[in-house]
């Protein structure tokens, strides 16, 4: 089964594994020593640490830019010292920085990008694929992603010398990649490796989902922008931010954000919403406000980042959402704020939505629960 097929990156081997997160240990394998330091944003998922740090390199963290999750690119190379082996982005929710500007740093300083791209499947920078701008980029599957197999992921090497050294490390430090291509008439151990291939089972799942991304896709944006159209009307109140997209970024609609003034606040939504029968989430916490951080690194002050781990909220987005659904979501959104900061009742004169078929209340809620119906179709 060749999952890879689905996703047609010109001019880059793709190599299928078992988790975006596997994939980038396997590459940091091959890429630092001892003492090495990787710039990563301090707004991201443990996993794009983890990965360098199991390697024994020393994390720098970056932190993001006023109006976005992203990293700050205008802080970015104050960061990067003589020891500086890698920078890793993140493509929060599948909008990237300016993809040109990071590459001409990364250039500039001689240190390897690589793009965490577990959330930009099918998104683009200036008709791009995200994914093809660094020298390696790892996409998810993981099951909270726009298409998945539960847990896998792909490793993207830009670079063609470090392709042969991956698919060893891939096939548990074998060489049987050329034995099923028949150059050898036996494999055998040539290097530390480890199994990050992703099952037939697991390719068997994601396959169909590959075939059909750009239905999925387009059906997410659809989700998106009537999330967004319907709530800038809130956003103009100043009672909330949403995402910033650069006219050179077309994302995926991985997920939807807003950002609320005040922490408490976004608490008191999620709340609110919970009771509702919505189930909205936050994340991440700043890499360095956690534990394992403040107790290897000393501590630092980030403070985008610590906006957003405190103020950020996700909305429902899930590819079998209906738009009546999204409907009681922006109602209850309207109803919230109406009833704490006395904005105009009536959700249909402040959103400027199509107005559906209104479900009947329960019927509403109980099909509001946000797991992603992918996944679930699989139990
Ligand atoms: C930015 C980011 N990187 C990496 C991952 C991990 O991906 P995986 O679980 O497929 O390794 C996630 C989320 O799951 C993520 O949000």
């Amino acid at each position: 089964m060749k999952a890879e097929q689905g996703l047609r990156f010109e001019k880059s081997q793709i190599l299928v594994s078992c988790g975006a997160k596997h994939s980038l240990y396997n590459l940091a394998e091959a890429l630092l020593e001892a003492g090495d330091e990787v710039i990563i944003p301090a707004y991201t998922y443990v996993s794009t640490a983890n990965a360098f740090e199991l390697r024994g390199a020393k994390l720098v963290l970056c932190d993001s830019s006023n109006y976005s999750p992203n990293i700050d690119l205008n802080k970015l190379e104050a960061l990067i010292t003589p020891r500086t082996k890698a920078i890793v982005v993140i493509h929060y929710g599948g909008i990237s920085v300016n993809m040109y500007k990071l590459q001409d740093i990364a250039q500039k300083h001689k240190v390897t990008l690589i793009e965490d791209a577990a959330h930009a499947v099918d998104a683009y920078f200036d008709d791009a694929r995200l994914g093809t701008f660094g020298d390696m980029a790892t996409f998810s599957f993981h099951e909270t992603k726009n298409i998945t197999c539960g847990q896998g992921g792909v490793l993207l090497i830009n670079k063609p010398e470090w392709v042969e050294r991956a698919r060893i490390l891939r096939d548990c430090g074998t060489n049987r990649h050329n034995f099923v291509l028949g150059l050898v008439d036996k494999y055998t151990w040539v290097d530390v490796g480890s199994v990050f291939n992703l099952s037939e089972l697991h390719c068997s799942y994601l396959f169909p989902q590959l075939e059909f991304l750009e239905s999925i896709t387009r059906k997410r944006v659809e989700l998106w922008e009537h999330y967004y159209q319907a709530l800038a009307p809130l956003q103009e109140q100043g009672l909330l931010k949403l995402p910033f997209v650069s006219d050179s970024s077309r994302h995926n609609a991985h997920i939807f954000y807003m950002v609320l003034n005040t922490s408490s606040e976004r608490d008191r939504l999620l709340r609110y919403l919970k009771d509702k029968g919505v189930v909205a989430t936050f994340h991440y916490s700043g890499l360095h406000q956690c534990p394992y951080y403040h107790k290897k690194y000393r501590k630092v002050q980030l403070t985008n980042a610590e906006k957003f781990s405190g103020r950020l909220l996700r909305l429902p987005l899930y590819y079998d959402l209906s738009f009546e659904e999204q409907r009681y979501v922006l109602d209850c959104i309207a109803d919230f704020f109406h009833e704490h900061n006395r904005t105009k009742p009536a959700a249909a004169a402040l959103f400027h939505l199509p107005v559906y078929v209104n479900l009947a209340l329960d019927e509403a809620v109980s099909a509001m629960s946000v797991v992603n119906n992918l996944f679930v179709a699989a139990l």
